[in-house]
């Protein structure tokens, strides 16, 4: 891959699709989880090639609980088997794991694999991963605005130095697959002025290739952010 001249610094993604995708093969949603898994890694490694410093990718919403325990412990199983078998692949690929949302609350075992990890990416400088688990927004902005109250100032400035996002550069890029239009509860203070992309691309499909696409889209974007 050529050299960045998108100028994007961070780019998220609502990965969507995957059932969907699973159902188009007559497989169980479950295939089409671990064939998102599969997807995420290649993005990973292309988010570096690509330049970029920082990738959010919504992984579990604080919505998803709302499903099949079965689905739930499919996902939770899938997540675990993810942040151990590729902590080769961080350091291989220079990739710092950052986890956003109200993680501490997963089970003990997850949470344990989950502080490990971040330990051991914890020096890596090329790009941070940040994964939202058990992530929403209005939830982080809750918490957020507790902690600028409990410190004395509710502000712009104070609110978004205690998002989970605050040590991240400003959001450039959001991205959504499977043909959805809508954010479901992710990044919304983060989105105020990012570029939204959505595309109907199913997530176990999406290549580097049309994260490029995607990238490319931006860089024709004109960013006026209220001016001229
Ligand atoms: C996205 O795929 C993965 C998660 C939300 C964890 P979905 O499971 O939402 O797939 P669809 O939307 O049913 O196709
Ligand atoms: C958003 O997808 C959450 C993740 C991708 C993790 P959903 O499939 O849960 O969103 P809705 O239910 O279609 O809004
Ligand atoms: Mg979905």
């Amino acid at each position: 891959m050529t050299a960045p001249n998108h100028g994007a610094r961070h780019v998220a993604i609502i990965m969507d699709g995957n059932g969907r995708w699973a159902k188009k093969r007559l497989l169980p949603r479950f295939a089409g989880h671990k064939a998102g898994v599969e997807a995420v890694r290649t993005i990973v490694r292309a988010a570096g090639d690509l330049g970029l410093e920082a990738m959010t990718l919504y992984a579990f919403s604080s919505e998803n609980w709302k499903r099949p325990e079965d689905e739930v412990n499919d996902l939770m199983g899938l997540m675990k088997r993810f942040i151990v078998s590729d902590l080769d692949e961080f350091a291989a690929n220079d990739v710092k794991l950052k986890v956003i949302g109200n993680w501490r609350a997963l089970a003990p075992d997850v949470v344990a694999l989950i502080e490990n990890a971040l330990e051991r990416t914890s020096g890596n400088k090329r790009t941070t991963l940040a994964v939202a688990l058990n992530y929403g927004a209005q939830d982080e902005l809750v918490r957020a605005a507790q902690a600028a109250a409990a410190a004395g100032e509710i502000s712009e400035a104070a609110i978004a130095a205690h998002l989970d996002t605050a040590d991240m550069p400003p959001l450039d890029l959001l991205i959504r697959t499977s043909g959805e239009v809508r954010l479901s509860n992710f990044l919304l203070w983060q989105s105020a002025y990012a570029e939204l992309y959505f595309t109907d691309i199913l997530w176990p499909d999406f290549k580097p290739a049309d994260l490029q696409a995607a990238l490319d889209h931006f860089a024709r974007r004109d960013r006026r952010y209220g001016g001229l």
